[in-house]
């Protein structure tokens, strides 16, 4: 079998060991094994317990000393986490730190862009930066351990936690997911600053059906291959440290039992040697799924379908014991996850330094960070639509009227998972623009609602009349951050409370209507772009989303973001992705729409192919897109050569030509297919791409490399390998790209 190494190589990062080691393996391995000789079986089974702190440390403190927990999560606090480390250190027995967990998912006092906008950059080195930089903060406070990143393919945004996701494509999420990988571990875990990433949810999760989260899921063999595993696998070969397992059932197996995948793959194929953590209480959850009959089942199946560490669930250190002792798990079993958990530990540098600095100051917002999170929002920022140039704004505009119930939100800006970020810090829209153009401008602030579901319209004829008299109007809406992220599911995507209505009202009497539309999914919204001159897309950007915007708006910068998910007209057309199967009825452009249809129509007057009548084939906007302050020409695109073997590399150069008026970067994307395989293949797949900064009326020969080796896939004999045949290449600005040529690989 092929190893996939690539993505990791992009980051610099092609070996596992040259990533985690933090000193020579087998000096870690010798005395892993030492301390284990040492340990009582009580002892091992509480290095598998992991308990939340929740200001409770009488009760946990004894149970620390007793070696009954060998990890913590939800402990933020410097004070707090030396305290427990000294109990730890200390006063138990054999003296094992503990480690430290806490869901640090887009910064933790910094907060950066939402995943699914940190994505939308395609930049993964500032993705990586952001990982460093909520490392840094986080272990400050003692934590060394982050679930982040979530690899969860997302092809259904009515599911709350594609916020939390990369998207729907998989190789944007293994090079997404790698680059948080380092970021968060640094060159060597053992480096104060680094903390231990946790790819989650493994796996699937994100294929809950109908977008419902802790759904069922329904994925097949050789689509979990293809499809779901790789960015685990990426960020495996990365070095990822844990590996937390997922809620959902899948073809009836709940994931934290699925033996199959978390042994035979995880540690069999792809020898990852770290954590594997259940999700909080996904063990005993399978007793609701009605897989196991009680708690002692739970622990029995778990553990030996590879499970490390319990989170919450309680069930291996109440029933392991016994379990040993009926024989139902093997002395090895425990042995092997007790060696994963030591290893991280010691990897980690707990042993030799467990406890951090309680001086806190000038750890948080440092200026250089803030101006990464500033970068990131600036660079996520999509732009879906700019009629006559309507942006950027001049700044000689004499009036400006902002509104919307997501102008001056700070709690809403920062997101779902901000556990530890504060509004107070937060740099909104409205202040941003406040603070640049109030001396200059004169600027109308009304909400016209309150908050994103506020269905009370009292108040907007205030709007209305700000709008009329201001030369622009800047529309900010949305979604607030808790209609986004776990168990925040929604059925409709669609715009809440009045909001639709607002915008109604404004293009009514705006003489440009700008829209900037803050979420934390992609949300239907046909409706409110036909209404703007130029609407702006955010996913939730973080402490600095204000100053972005604003800098976006009067040009001071260019937006280049592009989509990492496929945006639906309408909520029904979802799961709607670039990378599905061509079907044997593939619609065309001449699709058939409901009111075009005569009455008493012939059966077969449709066209007989796969479209929906009244939503037609097309996305709102397809995966990749997005538009610039200047226009891209794509021409001359040529392959090295026309037939390669499976162990060349293609090279792919095109002329990409910035044919506006602004110097502006570009996210060159690399699509392929394989016209015939021995299953059906997708009819694009994201393969590579760059961003390329050009200036106003500047050409420039772009190259891609793409190892054969990439194409390689899961085929109908369970294999991965690359088969031979004709395919296609395309080079462009969005999944839609067209400019391509045909190659073959041959033997
Ligand atoms: C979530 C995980 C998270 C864990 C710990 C669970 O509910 O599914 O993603 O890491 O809680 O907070």
């Amino acid at each position: 079998m092929k190893k996939r190494v690539s993505v990791a190589s992009i980051l610099g990062c092609t070996l596992l060991l040259s990533c985690t080691q933090t000193t020579d393996k087998s000096d870690i391995d010798l005395r892993v094994e030492k301390l284990l000789s040492q340990m009582t079986l009580e002892e091992k089974i509480g290095q598998m317990n992991q308990i939340s702190f929740w200001g409770n440390s009488e009760e946990l403190a004894p149970q620390v000393k007793a070696g009954n927990i060998g990890s913590l999560l939800n402990v933020a606090d410097a004070t707090i986490a030396n305290a427990f480390q000294k109990i730890a250190v200390e006063e138990s027995r054999l003296g094992i730190p503990l480690l430290i967990g806490r869901d640090v998912i887009h910064g933790f006092k910094t907060i950066f862009p939402i995943p699914l906008g940190q994505a939308a950059t395609f930049n993964p080195e500032l993705v990586k930066e952001c990982a460093q930089i909520a490392a840094l903060e986080a272990s400050a406070t003692g934590i060394n351990w982050t679930f982040a990143p979530m690899l969860d393919i997302s092809r259904d945004a009515r599911w709350g936690r594609i916020a939390e996701s990369f998207g729907e494509c998989p190789y944007l999420t293994g090079v997404m997911g790698v680059a948080m990988v380092n970021g968060f571990q640094g060159d060597n875990l053992s480096n104060k600053t680094s903390i231990a990433a946790c790819p989650k949810h493994f796996v699937g999760y994100g294929a809950a059906e109908a977008g419902k989260d802790y759904n069922s899921t329904n994925i097949p063999p050789l689509l979990m291959r293809n499809l779901y595993l790789p960015p685990f696998e990426d960020a495996i070969n990365a070095g990822a440290a844990t590996i937390m397992s997922a809620f959902n059932d899948n073809d009836g197996i709940p994931m934290t039992a699925n033996k199959e995948l978390l042994t035979n793959v995880l540690r069999k194929e792809w020898k990852f040697d770290g954590i594997i953590v259940s999700d909080w209480t996904s063990t005993t959850e399978m007793i609701m799924h009605g897989f196991a009959k009680d708690d002692k089942e739970v622990a029995e199946k778990s553990v030996n379908a590879g499970v490390n560490i319990e989170m919450m669930g309680m069930s291996y250190i109440t029933h392991l014991k016994e379990l040993i002792n009926e024989g139902k798990v093997k002395i090895n079993t425990i042995d092997d996850a007790v060696r994963n958990i030591l290893r991280l530990k010691f990897r980690l540098g707990l042993f030799e330094n467990p406890y951090v600095d309680e001086d806190q100051q000038n750890v948080f917002y440092k200026e250089e960070n803030l101006k990464i999170a500033h970068k990131a929002a600036e660079e996520s920022i999509i732009l879906l639509k700019n009629n006559n140039n309507t942006l950027p704004l001049s700044k000689n505009l004499n009036s400006l009227a902002i509104i919307g119930p997501m102008a001056d939100a700070p709690h809403e800006q920062l997101g779902t998972w901000i556990f530890d970020g504060e509004k107070s810090k937060t740099i909104t829209p409205l202040n941003a623009i406040k603070n640049k153009y109030d001396e200059t401008m004169q600027i109308f602030y009304e909400k016209g609602l309150e908050f994103s579901r506020d269905r009370d319209k009292s108040q907007f004829w205030r709007a209305v009349q700000a709008a009329q008299s201001a030369d622009a109007t800047i529309l900010f809406i949305g979604e607030e951050s808790i209609l986004t992220g776990e168990a925040h599911s929604l059925a409709d995507i669609n715009l809440k409370g009045a909001q639709k209505d607002l915008v109604r009202e404004l293009k009514k009497v705006s003489k440009k209507l700008i829209i900037v539309v803050m979420a934390g999914r992609p949300l239907t919204i046909s409706d409110e772009l036909e209404a703007a001159d130029a609407l702006l897309y955010s996913f939730h950007l973080g402490t600095m989303g204000g100053t972005a915007i604003a800098d976006l708006l009067f040009g001071e910068t260019v937006p280049s973001g592009k989509l990492p998910v496929t945006f639906p007209k309408e909520v029904g057309q979802i799961p709607i992705y670039y990378n599905h199967n061509n079907t044997g009825r593939p619609a065309d452009n001449t699709e058939t729409h409901i009111y075009d249809i005569p009455l008493e129509a012939e059966q077969t007057s449709l066209g007989m192919t796969s479209f929906h009548l009244d939503a037609g084939l097309k996305p709102l906007f397809p995966f990749g897109f997005g538009l610039s302050y200047t226009t891209f020409e794509y021409d001359f695109i040529k392959l090295n050569k026309h037939e390669v073997t499976d162990n060349e590399t293609l090279i792919v150069t095109f002329t990409l030509t910035n044919t506006g008026d602004f110097d502006a970067t570009e996210v060159v994307q690399l699509y392929t297919r394989q016209l015939v395989g021995s299953i059906v293949r997708p009819v694009k797949e994201l393969k590579a791409f760059q961003r390329i900064f050009l200036k106003s009326g500047e050409s420039q020969k772009v190259t891609f490399s793409l190892p054969i080796q990439e194409l390689a896939f899961f085929g109908i004999d369970g294999q991965r390998k690359v088969e031979h045949g004709s395919f296609k290449v395309w080079v462009g600005g969005d999944s839609n790209a067209k400019l391509g040529e045909e190659f073959m690989v041959v033997r």
